[in-house]
């Protein structure tokens, strides 16, 4: 600790007085769920403690983003940093010329903050990385459940891409089944063919927003797409009800309701999971997907026992 001390002070005497001393950090790490990020820039030895005699100026790979002008109290910003500023403008005087900055526009790099008071000044350098870690997984205790690299876990963002694929299977297996066993209904076909095919694209583009590594925002875009449009599922189920039943069954009011429950709980999921970071709740929205999947799948069996029994009669009709 003397040492420490003694070295600092030695540091300070060996380049004379115009040298401004920094609390110095090598790395600064973020996370995916960082609403900010703080690049620490702190002097330990100012004289005048007035920011009105202090220039800032902060670097990003050798590029001005962010500059302090004391005697005009002038802030700059580039324009690829529009939320930059310093972490306090109070607390400049006291040294502290840290900049806070949104996630998304802190760029990974080598960042440098030079500080000038009257004829004194210094820099302090830094690199900011993102962190990189496998999972939010709980159960490794050296990665802290608010420190990973996404805000929905990996693993589960899988299950619900593979879940969707499989519904959208299965409303494409709805329609094939109609395909083949009924001629007449070719028309009506058509507008449900239409819907499908719209919610297969959307449901593509989502997935891979969703899936993708990167920006948090375009990860929750893709996870609104790929839960709130699924509602078009219950009106495509009603449709093939009416199409292949004259009135609808009991039965297919039961299956449409179960279709129903299951939308409100993935719904459900997705809004309490898109509000936390990192998101804990994603496995209702994974619950609400399953309970939809099987809703699908017994629409589907139903579907196709109704036709079955259907063309059996129309065999028998024309055999007699
Ligand atoms: C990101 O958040 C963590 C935990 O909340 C915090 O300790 C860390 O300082 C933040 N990182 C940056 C670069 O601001
Ligand atoms: C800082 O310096 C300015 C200009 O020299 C002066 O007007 C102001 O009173 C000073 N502020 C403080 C808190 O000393
Ligand atoms: C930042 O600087 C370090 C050391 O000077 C270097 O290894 C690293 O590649 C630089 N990072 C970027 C993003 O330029």
């Amino acid at each position: 600790m003397w040492l420490l001390t003694a070295g600092t002070f030695f540091a300070v005497l060996g380049a004379g007085s115009t040298q401004l001393v920094f609390n110095a950090v090598d790395l600064v790490e973020k996370y995916a769920c960082n609403d900010t990020v703080v690049l620490p820039c702190i002097v330990i030895n100012l004289n005048d403690n007035n920011d009105s005699s202090m220039h800032v100026s902060w670097k990003r790979q050798g590029q001005v983003i962010f500059s302090f002008n004391g005697p005009e109290q002038h802030i700059y910003r580039h324009d690829s940093v529009p939320s930059a500023n310093f972490l306090s403008k109070m607390d400049l005087s006291k040294g502290i010329a840290s900049l806070r900055l949104k996630n998304a526009e802190a760029t990974d790099g080598n960042y440098s903050c030079e500080v000038t008071e009257l004829n004194r000044e210094g820099e302090t350098k830094m690199e900011l990385r993102t962190h990189m870690v496998d999972s939010c997984d709980e159960e490794k205790p050296p990665t802290p459940v608010d420190k990973c690299e996404r805000q929905f876990d990996l693993i589960q963002s899988i299950v619900i891409a593979v879940l969707l694929v499989f519904i959208i299977v299965l409303c494409w297996a709805q329609l094939g089944v109609i395909a083949f066993k009924c001629e007449t209904v070719r028309k009506k076909k058509k507008h449900i063919t239409i819907a499908c095919s719209i919610f297969t694209v959307i449901a593509v583009v989502a997935v891979v927003l969703f899936i993708q590594d990167g920006s948090i925002s375009m990860n929750q875009i893709g996870l609104a797409f790929t839960v709130i449009p699924a509602g078009m599922l219950m009106v495509l189920q009603y449709s093939i009800f009416k199409m292949v039943l004259d009135d609808l069954t009991h039965k297919g009011y039961a299956l449409i309701s179960f279709q129903v429950v299951g939308y409100i709980v993935a719904v459900v999921g997705f809004a309490l999971s898109v509000s936390a970071c990192p998101s804990v709740l994603l496995s209702v929205v994974i619950a609400g997907l399953v309970v939809m999947a099987v809703a699908d799948l017994l629409a589907l069996v139903y579907v196709y026992s109704l036709l079955k029994t259907e063309t059996e009669s129309t065999a028998e009709m024309s055999d007699v």
